[in-house]
């Protein structure tokens, strides 16, 4: 059993050790808000914050978060209501959305640590998050939107 906390609740999940923390989410928790897009790291669509930090859970084993805290899009703020999020909805950002969750959990990390960035360290630090509509120039304006 691996017992950790996802978006304030205390679970314990019997699955294989090396099972990519993005199914236990989807598949054994049933959370379905984090997305699959790549499974090797390389989009961002399953990002999440592990210990406060944005994450890839695509390809974060099981037994690397054992009594950690895990936030999904879902416990970013319960209500909705999170700074980006309303940003994100003002400025009409997603397109398909597929990503979006993604891309909301690494700018809400990146604001921990540049609470007013620049479109350079937008850039930088959102560069790993892929969107296939290339909605760059709205996400861009949402993150400076939600740290105004
Ligand atoms: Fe995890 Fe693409 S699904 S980075």
């Amino acid at each position: 059993m691996t017992k950790f906390t996802i978006n304030g609740q205390t679970v314990s999940v019997d699955a294989a050790d090396d099972t990519p923390l993005l199914w236990v989410i989807r598949d054994i928790v049933g959370i379905k808000g984090t997305k699959f897009g790549c499974g090797i790291g390389m989009c961002g669509a399953c990002t999440v914050h592990i210990d406060g930090r944005a994450m890839r859970s695509c390809i974060t084993p099981l037994s690397a978060i054992a009594d950690s805290t895990i936030v999904t899009i879902e416990g970013l703020d319960p209500a909705g209501q999170h700074p980006l999020q309303k940003a994100w909805i003002e400025t009409q950002t997603p397109q398909c959305g597929y990503c979006q969750s993604g891309q909301i959990m690494q700018a809400a990390s990146m604001l921990k640590d540049y609470p007013h960035p620049t479109d350079t360290d937008i850039d930088n630090i959102m560069s790993g998050n892929l969107c296939r509509c290339m909605a760059y120039a709205r996400i861009r304006r949402a993150i400076k939107l939600a740290a105004i």
